[in-house]
């Protein structure tokens, strides 16, 4: 099927174009539930004729089974995309159930090989630090991922989580094309620091959990709902008196999608978009998604153009959230700000 292409933007002040809209992978394997191998590779594949290009996975996800689920689709359309991936969550030998942050030379020299052989590609297009281990200093990891650089084992360096000074350091070591980090209608402090530094280095924000992990769309019922493996029975957002009082904000939502015609999700996606114009710097979300229809869906909200009263009408949604964006805020840039 012919389907009109998303437009693009740059991955890195002087990376590659990429489709405006990139899509998130972790729910093909882990975090959201039951997951359908073929739903998922359908889904793949119309990401792609709709014009994504950025297809973002981690070793993390499902310990790997993330990357190697992911293969035989980037090896089949290795020309036509980009593949972006991350270190830094490893699994102790102790315990497989836990994950300690290693931002160490021997961590990701290992991890890098690792994710190469699962994803069986010869180069990471963008490799991204998951997360920021305090205890070495980001000169030190990124030297460490610059090499990597230099040796063709990667293209681009990304990282995710990172603070504005953080950042800044990375940035004077090798140039960080892209900060990935949670940006939605509902999560909304990288504003303060990370977006104007990222503008000021030509860094490119891709905003992960556009979709509040879903909340957003209004399609999420109770956290009771969601199956025993749900990550989001664990989030704060999602349980107790938090979720109820949160669903109560999505009315503006709802209101400026009816005068789309659109749905919810597609306002929150729009929204994000729009931050490209506010912020002035490339803005390129990954929403996730399991169904073909769901991409479809996605991907219509970069045509959708929100007037000046509409974004008035949805600014004070994000302060009225309850319930913080983690369990545990030391895992985000805005707890070490
Ligand atoms: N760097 C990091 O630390 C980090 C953290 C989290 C995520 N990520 C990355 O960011 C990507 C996106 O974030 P996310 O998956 O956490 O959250 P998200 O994109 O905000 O939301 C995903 C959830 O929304 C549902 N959904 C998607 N489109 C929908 C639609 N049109 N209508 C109704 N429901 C819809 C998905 O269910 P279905 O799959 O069933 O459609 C899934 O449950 C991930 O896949 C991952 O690659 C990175």
């Amino acid at each position: 099927m012919s389907s009109p292409k998303i437009p693009t933007a740059p991955l890195g002040e002087h990376g590659p174009e990429a489709g405006v809209q990139g899509l998130g992978c972790m729910g093909m394997s882990f975090a959201y539930g039951p997951t359908d191998a073929d739903a998922s590779r359908a889904t793949l594949e119309r990401a792609l004729e709709l014009g994504v290009t950025l297809y973002d996975t981690a070793d993390a996800y499902g310990a790997g089974e993330n990357e190697r689920f992911l293969s035989p689709f980037f090896r089949a359309h290795r020309d036509e995309i980009l593949v972006a991936t991350k270190f830094a969550l490893a699994i102790p030998p102790d315990d497989p159930t836990r994950r300690i942050i290693r931002n160490d030379a021997p961590y990701i020299r290992q991890a890098v090989e690792a994710s190469l052989r699962r994803l069986d590609v010869d180069v990471i297009d963008l490799y991204y630090m998951h997360r920021r281990d305090p205890d070495v200093p980001i000169e030190e990891t990124v030297g460490v991922m610059a090499e990597l650089v230099r040796e063709g084992k990667v293209k681009q360096l990304g990282l995710s989580e990172v603070t504005a000074p953080e950042l800044r350091a990375a940035h004077a070591v090798h140039p960080i094309a892209a900060v990935q980090s949670e940006w939605s209608l509902f999560s909304r402090d990288i504003e303060a620091h990370v977006v104007p530094a990222a503008r000021e280095l030509g860094v490119t924000l891709v905003p992960y959990s556009p979709l509040g992990r879903g909340f957003l769309t209004g399609s999420f019922a109770s956290a009771e709902a969601l199956t025993a493996d749900d990550f989001r029975r664990q989030q704060p957002r999602f349980t107790g008196e938090n979720a109820a009082a949160n669903a109560a904000l999505l009315e503006p939502v709802r209101t400026v999608a009816e005068a789309h015609g659109a749905t919810s999700g597609q306002i929150a996606l729009a929204w994000v978009h729009a931050q490209a114009e506010v912020h002035a710097l490339p803005v390129l979300p990954i929403p996730g998604t399991r169904r073909p229809g769901r991409v479809e869906e996605n991907t219509g909200a970069v045509a959708i153009e929100l007037t000046e009263e509409q974004l008035s009408a949805l600014e004070p949604i994000a302060a009225k959230v309850s319930g913080n964006r983690y369990a545990d805020m030391a895992f985000t840039s805005a707890g070490r700000e």
